[in-house]
């Protein structure tokens, strides 16, 4: 059977019994508990809770979906045969009525227990031809927060007649659903087994998460139930890999032969996976940023990116799955019809981080040891993710720390790193007004000029540099200056290679240990023109000019029409480094550079 049949049969069959199938929601869910959607009753919480009506939305108290869904916490666990990021899940939902339980009604009333386990069961033995003795089920064994689920246990077993040791009693954490976020409906569940493989969880919304942490017993209890379509797929389509169905073949195949070593295959399913969820959460609006799941994107995203440069994958690889992605998902979901935009997307977020990643994996293969705070100065001077550079860091490098101890010390050091840019952040706007502010030089402390000072004479010098190493076409087109960075913008026609970043950076530290002394010198605008003196074309300037000096004033390697405040020696400056070159517009580019 393929996937297109078993969508098909599925919504056939609930439609048959009674069911409204509603399309499946955004994996940007409405619940602002939850970063993206789960699962498919997320849709449907506000019926369960008796905020909205069913019946008068859906025109029936049971629905069907086919929910695209995202599960964050199995990032780590992709690459093996079962596990993914995005997936769908097949689903028949219930909101009430109390007391109404008839198998054979197909009307539009809601129903419990025994319709939804009868059914159930006759989709998967009838419908789908999966033989009992494939079959076991479990049920939830009760504990002293909610009881045992005795009713389904009947259901199963005197109804339907499974034997006792196909039932298998399971705990909490295996038989008891929910809440998505920090409260709301959850319950019992009972799960089916094929082949001992879970493919179909049947969760009895009897009880309300409070905050408190308390379960309260619902008046009107539901029925949400939860079919992962990939996992049923490959068991319908006799393969033990999700990876292996109809609804990954093309593109899989794709990946393959981008990599053709076989030793990659983990990468391949990675790739998959990622290339596929990704592409699901740009149609759904969601832009790579550093956080929520705008940080979840990113993270799928520079994972690709880094086995692109690892196995060194041509990037067509993306024009190519995306196109695949389309054909095989597009008449479903028509948002990823709008393969200009994925593309877009992911071409944008690679141009950003393809230069960053190159140049931390060469400074991962440099460094001896790596911890967690060697993890940290990666991720923060190169922008590479945490997961990446254990994925990528020589195993010799991290043997000797435990994966645990790896990750707890990277995320001491970056809440270090946010406490203080979060101190930083409060100053700024804390009411004391600024200490500096020249326009183009903002502080908030004395800390804090310091730092802007000696970036404002860094930009001097980045400009100097530039220009000898890219020529004297290269001109200021605009600066930003924080005590965090600077950010540099100037013109150019192209990408700089790697070896002109590095030599710009090695001259500007050169200069920065030869202790240049920095002046300045008020003077006539028109003599400040004739020696040479550089001036930012955007800028108006009075017939009176400061020039600023780096070096002696005969020799003096840099000159610029300038307000200041300066460093007085540029041995104040520290070291000098690059960390990300980028365009602005055509022919303009921009350098963020920091002073380690
Ligand atoms: N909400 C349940 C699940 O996702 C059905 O497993």
């Amino acid at each position: 059977m393929t996937s297109e049949e078993i969508r098909k049969k599925f919504l056939e069959f609930f439609k048959e019994k009674g069911h409204a199938i509603v399309a499946s929601s955004s994996l940007i869910p409405d619940d602002p508990s939850v970063l993206l959607t789960t699962a498919g009753m997320q849709q449907f919480k506000k019926y369960y809770t008796g905020e909205l009506d069913a019946l008068a939305d859906f025109g029936s108290q049971k629905t069907a979906s086919i929910q695209k869904s995202f599960r964050t916490s199995d990032i780590e666990e992709v690459g093996d045969s079962t596990h993914l990021t995005f997936f769908e899940m097949l689903g028949n939902f219930s909101f009430g009525p109390v007391g109404f339980d008839d198998p054979k009604d197909f009307g539009k009333k809601g129903y419990l227990k025994k319709s939804a386990i009868f059914w159930a069961y006759e989709f998967v033995t009838e419908i789908l031809g999966i033989s009992l003795e494939r079959i076991t089920v479990s049920v939830f064994k009760g504990d002293n927060e909610t009881p045992f689920d005795e009713e389904s246990y009947n259901i199963w077993h005197k109804d339907l007649g499974i034997p006792t040791e196909k039932i298998v009693l399971g705990n909490r954490a295996d038989n008891f659903w929910g809440p998505t976020g920090n409260e709301g409906p959850c319950g019992p569940s009972t799960e089916i087994y094929v082949d001992e493989v879970e493919i179909w969880n049947l969760v009895f919304n009897e009880f309300y998460k409070e905050k408190s942490g308390e379960f309260k017993k619902v008046e009107k209890a539901g029925v949400d139930t939860g079919m992962g379509f990939e996992r049923l797929t490959a068991i319908l389509n006799g393969v033990d890999d999700v990876f292996e169905t109809d609804i990954f073949a093309e593109l899989v195949s794709e990946i393959r032969e981008s990599i053709p070593s076989v030793e990659h295959e983990g990468a391949v399913k990675i790739l998959a996976d990622h290339l596929r969820a990704s592409a699901f959460l740009i149609a759904d609006g969601v832009e790579p940023s550093n956080k929520e799941a705008g940080y979840v994107l990113r993270r799928l995203l520079r994972r690709i990116m880094a086995y692109q440069i690892k196995y060194d994958i041509h990037a067509d690889l993306f024009i190519e799955a995306v196109g695949i992605i389309k054909n095989k998902f597009g008449g479903i979901y028509p948002e990823l019809n709008d393969v200009q935009k994925i593309l877009g997307v992911m071409e944008g977020e690679s141009q950003k981080f393809q230069e960053a990643i190159g140049r931390g994996i060469k400074e991962i293969e440099k460094l001896e040891k790596i911890g967690g705070k060697e993890a940290f100065y990666l991720y923060e001077t190169f922008g590479l993710p945490f997961e990446l550079i254990k994925e990528l860091a020589p195993k010799s490098a991290i043997e000797n720390l435990s994966k645990e101890d790896f990750a707890a010390e990277f995320n001491r050091e970056l809440e270090k790193h946010q406490n203080v840019s979060r101190a930083g952040a409060e100053k700024k706007f804390g009411g004391h007004g600024l200490v500096l502010d020249t326009g183009e030089l903002k502080a908030g402390s004395v800390e804090e000029m310091k730092k802007v000072i000696k970036f404002h004479t860094a930009t001097h010098l980045l400009q100097w540099a530039l220009r000898e190493v890219l020529g004297n076409n290269v001109k200021q087109a605009g600066s930003d200056i924080n005590p965090e960075r600077l950010r540099f913008d100037f013109t150019f026609s192209r990408k700089m290679t790697s070896e002109e970043i590095k030599k710009t950076e090695d001259l500007i530290n050169e200069k920065i240990k030869q202790n240049l002394p920095v002046s300045f010198r008020e003077m006539p605008k028109s003599e400040a023109e004739k020696i040479g003196a550089l001036s930012f074309f955007k800028a108006k300037y009075p017939e009176n000019v400061k020039v600023y000096f780096i070096g002696e004033e005969n020799s003096a390697i840099s000159k610029e029409f300038c307000g200041g405040p300066h460093v007085e020696n540029t041995s104040e400056i520290g070291n000098f480094k690059i960390i990300k070159e980028e365009a602005v517009s055509s022919g303009v580019r921009r350098i963020r550079a920091q002073i380690l």
